[in-house]
Formats: C-alpha cells, sequence, structure tokens
C-alpha cells in the first residue's frame, strides 16, 4: 500500500523481501530477494536506495544501524528501532518517559512470575519480547499451574519473555502519528479496535469516547512517539479501562492494521504521510473525511490463494473498499486483506454493520 501511494508521486519504490513475487514486489520498480541478515543482498538493496523505511519492526536495529553508516537515511532510525523492537526495553523506555503502561516485569527466573503474580493476581499475559505478531508471541496464564506450558511455548528460555498484569479493558483505542524529520507531529482521529483471538478484527473510526479521552489518547500517543524520537508513521495501541484510564500496549513503527481506514477516510493515507516524511516533503492533512471502519479478511484455509464472493460483496455494498494484497498462498487466520466502508450520512457503528455485511461474503 505505501507502493501504491509512491506510484501516484513517481517515486520508485524497491522492495527488499523474503520470498520473490511479494504483494509488494508484485507493483515495486524493482524487488531485492533474500534476507536482511545476507550482506550481499542487503548492500546491493541499499546501493540501490537513496532513502530506505520499513514496514515491520522485526530488522534487527544493527542491520538499520549499518545501512545509516552507508550514508542512507533510514526513517524510522536505529535508534527508534532499538528502543522499540524489544517489547521489554519498550515498556521500559515508555514507563521511564512517564507514559502509563500495564504493569510489567521481565524476567530472568520462572520463579519470578510468581512473584509478579502474587502482587498482580491472574490471569496474566506472557508476551515474547521479539519477533511477536498477531498474537504469536503471547500466551495468556490463568493461574500457577499454566506458567511452566505458557514459557515452553513461547520458546522460554531461548527465547526472552516479559510478563504483564491483564488489563480488563472496556476498549483498545489506537491512533496513528505522524512525525515529521523536523519533530512536528500530525495525529489521525483515535480509533477503536477490535481484536479476535489476538488478531485485529475490525477497526472503526472514530471512537465512540468522550471528546477528552479521546484527547488525551491523542497526547499520550504524541508524546510515546518523541520519547523513541520516532519519525516515519507510528502505530499507538492502547488499553482503555472501566475508571477511562488510558493505558499503552504497544507501539508499532510503521504504518499499522489500525490505520488502513485512512486510505479512503482521510484527507491523506497513512503510506502517503509515511512517503512524505520520508522524502521531506509536508505532512498532509490527517482529518477524517468521513465515520468508517475497516475489517480484516483472514485466510479461512491452508491454500494456495482463490478469493470467493468478491462479486457479492460488490453487489451487496456499492459503497465497498476492497484490498486484496496478493499474497500466494493463504493460511487460516493469515492477513490475505481488508475492506473500508464509509459512512458519510450515518456513524462508525453503520460503517461497521455494512462493512461486516460485506465482509461476510468473501472466502479466501
Ligand atoms: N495485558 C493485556 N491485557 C489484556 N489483553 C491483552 C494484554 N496484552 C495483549 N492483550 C490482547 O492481545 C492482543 C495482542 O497483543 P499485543 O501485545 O498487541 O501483541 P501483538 O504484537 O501480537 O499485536 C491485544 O490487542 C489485546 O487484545
Ligand atoms: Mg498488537
Amino acid at each position: 500500500m505505501t507502493v501504491e501511494a509512491a506510484h501516484c508521486l513517481t517515486v520508485p519504490v524497491v522492495i527488499l523481501e523474503n520470498e520473490a513475487d511479494s504483494p509488494a514486489g508484485q507493483i515495486a520498480a524493482r524487488e531485492f530477494v533474500g534476507h536482511w541478515s545476507n550482506q550481499e543482498v542487503l548492500a546491493s538493496f541499499a546501493h540501490a536506495c537513496d532513502v530506505i523505511t520499513l514496514e515491520n519492526e522485526f530488522v534487527d536495529a544493527g542491520i538499520l544501524h549499518w545501512l545509516e553508516t552507508q550514508g542512507k537515511p533510514v526513517y524510522p532510525s536505529s535508534h527508534t528501532l532499538a528502543l522499540i523492537q524489544d517489547k521489554a526495553k519498550q515498556k521500559h523506555t515508555l514507563y521511564s518517559a512517564g507514559l502509563p503502561v500495564p504493569p510489567f516485569t521481565d524476567f530472568e527466573y520462572q520463579a519470578e512470575i510468581n512473584a509478579f503474580a502474587k502482587q498482580f493476581g491472574y490471569p496474566l499475559i506472557l508476551k515474547a519480547c521479539r519477533n511477536g505478531y498477531d498474537g504469536r508471541g503471547n500466551f495468556r496464564i490463568n493461574g500457577e499451574t499454566e506458567i511452566a506450558e505458557g514459557c515452553a511455548k513461547l520458546g522460554y528460555p531461548e527465547r526472552e519473555l516479559l510478563v504483564e498484569a491483564f488489563i480488563p479493558f472496556i476498549k483498545e483505542l489506537a491512533v496513528m502519528v505522524v512525525r515529521a524529520q523536523d519533530g512536528t507531529t500530525a495525529l489521525y482521529p483515535v480509533v477503536e479496535t477490535v481484536q479476535r483471538d489476538h488478531i485485529c478484527h475490525s477497526v472503526t473510526a472514530p471512537a465512540a469516547i468522550s471528546p477528552a479521552l479521546a484527547e488525551e489518547a491523542q497526547d499520550i500517543a504524541r508524546k510515546a512517539i518523541e520519547t523513541i524520537k520516532g519519525v516515519g508513521v507510528f502505530g499507538v495501541e492502547m488499553f482503555l479501562t472501566a475508571d477511562d484510564q488510558i493505558l499503552i500496549n504497544e507501539l508499532a513503527p510503521r504504518p499499522h492494521n489500525s490505520g488502513h481506514y485512512t486510505i479512503e477516510a482521510c484527507q491523506t493515507s497513512q503510506f502517503e504521510n509515511l512517503l512524505r516524511v520520508v522524502l521531506g516533503l509536508p505532512v498532509g492533512s490527517t482529518a477524517l473525511t468521513a465515520p468508517a471502519a475497516m475489517v480484516n479478511l483472514l485466510g479461512a484455509t491452508n491454500s494456495p490463494t482463490n478469493p470467493k464472493g468478491v462479486e457479492a460483496a460488490y453487489a451487496a455494498v456499492p459503497e465497498l473498499n476492497l484490498h486484496l494484497y496478493g499474497k500466494k498462498q493463504s493460511r487460516v487466520g493469515r492477513k490475505m486483506g481488508h475492506l473500508t466502508v464509509l459512512s458519510p450520512h450515518a456513524t462508525a457503528e453503520t460503517a461497521l454493520a455494512r462493512a461486516e455485511t460485506a465482509a461476510a461474503y468473501i472466502k479466501i
């Protein structure tokens, strides 16, 4: 989607991807195939670029630093990635800056989880510090007897974990933050996200919360990205509790699923704003033009991709905006696409109902 935005500005994009014919590679000017830890591939990729950005948080900060030493600007920087790609370090960074996060601790010995549970009670959430996504690095511990199972499932002790208190949130909120090279910020509206099995299912914009809470959420999101000196576009995931507390769940140093709705529903999409930041162009308006909802399209089978029901979805919901990513292989629960519906004359809830209607037709 960043490549699509770049095409409108006639900016050629070069992709580095593990597998040939990736969704971005299919429409990019050039695709380098290989792993970023392969020095040869990385060097030829870097040689082809004037400026580098990223769309996941797994690229090791050390690799980004090497690119910077080659004279290639990287946004967001290796410094920013080093602060957040480890979830424990990220939480320490936010906590030290006075920002609200759930109670958490990193630990060396499993017994420390017991001590933490004595203080905060069960359930607890165990999280892999690195390389988790769509809940794949998370495990909910309901009682002491599940500690060992959770640790083993997530790869402890080879893999570092953290443990945090379970937050009985009433809503999950998210804000996309754009931060330019000169440090100025622009914020997208606060949205409500719904996760099913730890995977984002839907996003509604704007979130149905009071203006005061929305302002507080945006304020927290802005401070979080300033704290990590982020340059680019960032997703800030938050929990809202029954007593109106807002806690940061995690930061994503890239365009984010909770910002996909911005393609159709905001003056400037998160993808175009990432490009503008990276290219040093003025940041575009983040204003919402209509209440909107996005629903993810997850893989329903483990088979080569073969979307069904597109025609029926278009027929049933003429205002549908469909995005299929072109991933060659479908897997159960894999994000294969998303759709967005705007309701200019109604509410975000109406948009969500229409989006759910459309999504129900599509099987991938
Ligand atoms: N401390 C927590 N309390 C309650 N729910 C949580 C907690 N941490 C995570 N979750 C749930 O799991 C989802 C995924 O967790 P997250 O830490 O964001 O991992 P990922 O990197 O896979 O997105 C969250 O969006 C939320 O629904
Ligand atoms: Mg998350």
